[in-house]
């Protein structure tokens, strides 16, 4: 019953990094609690089959509880393997992992070598006086001074705009904060989310701007709908470019702010990395690159390919793909504002590789028929989201043989996951 409390034993982790612990036959959810650790549970909430707890008393803590170096980590939901060292992190990743793709081989985890400060995007609610993250599975703000996997140029700015929007009474207008940073190029684009273009941020630009030279890009985006959707359709130029550069192993990168950008430039090398090997691409391949956001693995692979074709939807990222050959001077990379279903329809003929880099929710099932009846010979599959990955390999097998599956740790602390996978036509 609510409120009681159990003695109860961790016996495995959830998808979403909760402890899966066990009273007698009731199975219970309980937060920040490790696989193999007992303690004394006090229930929360009850369901049919199942009820949520949290930790009342640790009995016998595992060997790789850390005490969390966040402050705000136990309520801001964001890192939730914030108390477990980082190689125990990877083993539970890879757990979970291995229980998604049943029948599969993983491989081990490639691991992040500095698993701080590592993320280049940043979205910051704004409201009743208040900037942070959002709550786990609410909408409450929890206001942060030095987030530990934001970039530490972003927690700078973000502590001095806290208390110059509030002194200026003008953070009403503002509804979120948006930052991209360019790790290689230390270059950083500023964005105020506003619900109204009646709103005057000179002096504030002026003073950030020149306290941080770093800042290449400030804009404003109008977002005046009742929407959960953060950026609106209008944007208004308030200082330098609409745009900054990230460097990533020699390719120079131009990204917009509505263009998608992998969120940890160390981790997203070592991915195009493993994607060019397991590939096995060479100079006689022609290949087509669907999802291809601002061309990243487009010019990556253009290296060892014939030629590449990068099919993507957002204009603001096609634009970007174009114009990074041309700085690059790559010549052999065509990219095409299109649907992927229709990309692939349209530029299939003759490739003899697909590379795949859906959003989470995975390809269509029609994507996965064209593969069939097209007879596409190798796909290399991207996969942010091992759930639908998952379903999407099992629509595939009976027509393709499947690598092992190789994890690439792109979000450390968080129980998120990145795979590739190579099919090979049987
Ligand atoms: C996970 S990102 C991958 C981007 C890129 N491959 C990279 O590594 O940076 C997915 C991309 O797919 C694009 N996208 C979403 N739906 C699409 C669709 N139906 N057709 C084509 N592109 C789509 C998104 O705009 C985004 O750029």
């Amino acid at each position: 019953m609510k409120n009681d409390i159990l003695r109860c034993k961790c016996i495995d982790m959830s998808v979403d990094g909760q402890g899966i612990a066990k009273s007698n036959d009731l199975v219970v959810f309980v937060k920040e609690m490790i696989k193999g650790e007992t303690a004394d549970v006090k229930i929360i909430a009850e369901k049919k089959n199942y009820s949520f707890g949290i930790i009342d008393k640790l009995i016998e803590p595992s060997s790789h509880r850390v005490k969390s170096d966040c402050p705000i980590s136990y309520k801001c939901g964001g890192c939730d393997y914030r108390y477990i060292d980082y190689e125990y992190q990877l083993k539970l990743k890879k757990e979970v992992l291995v229980n998604t793709f049943k029948g599969y081989e993983v491989k081990d985890i490639i691991p992040d070598d500095d698993p701080y400060y590592y993320r280049n995007k940043v979205q910051i609610p704004v409201r009743d006086k208040m900037m942070g993250f959002y709550r786990k599975f609410s909408n409450d703000i929890v206001e942060f001074d030095d987030c530990l996997i934001e970039s530490k140029l972003a927690n700078m700015i973000i502590k001095d705009l806290k208390k110059l929007l509030i002194e200026k009474h003008i953070d009403s207008k503002i509804r979120h904060i948006v930052i991209k940073y360019g790790e290689g190029t230390d270059e950083l684009m500023l964005c105020f989310v506003v619900n109204t273009f009646d709103i005057d941020l000179n002096e504030i630009v002026d003073y950030l701007t020149h306290k941080y030279p770093q800042i290449k890009s400030v804009l404003l985006n109008l977002n005046d709908k009742k929407t959960n959707v953060i950026l609106g359709e209008k944007e208004k130029l308030l200082y330098g470019r609409d745009h900054i550069y990230d460097i990533f192993d020699g390719i120079k990168v131009k990204i917009s702010l509505k263009s998608f950008y992998q969120v940890n430039h160390d981790q997203m090398i070592k991915l195009y990395k493993k994607i060019y090997e397991l590939s096995k691409v060479s100079k006689d391949d022609d290949v087509l690159d669907l999802y291809c956001g601002i061309g990243t693995i487009s010019l990556y692979i253009a290296r060892y390919a014939k030629h590449v074709t990068g099919v993507e939807i957002v204009e603001a990222a096609v634009n970007n793909a174009r114009d990074n050959a041309k700085t690059n001077n790559i010549n052999n990379c065509d990219f095409v504002l299109a649907d992927a279903r229709k990309g692939m329809d349209t530029y299939i003929e003759n490739k003899d590789i697909v590379i795949v880099d859906p959003p989470r929710k995975g390809i269509s099932p029609e994507l996965i028929d064209s593969f069939i009846s097209h007879g596409t010979k190798k796909i290399v599959y991207v996969s942010c989201n091992p759930a639908t990955l998952a379903r999407d390999l099992d629509l595939l097998k009976d027509h393709y043989n499947v690598s092992p599956i190789q994890p690439v740790d792109m979000f450390p602390f968080t129980t998120h996951c990145e795979s590739l996978v190579v099919l090979e036509k049987k």
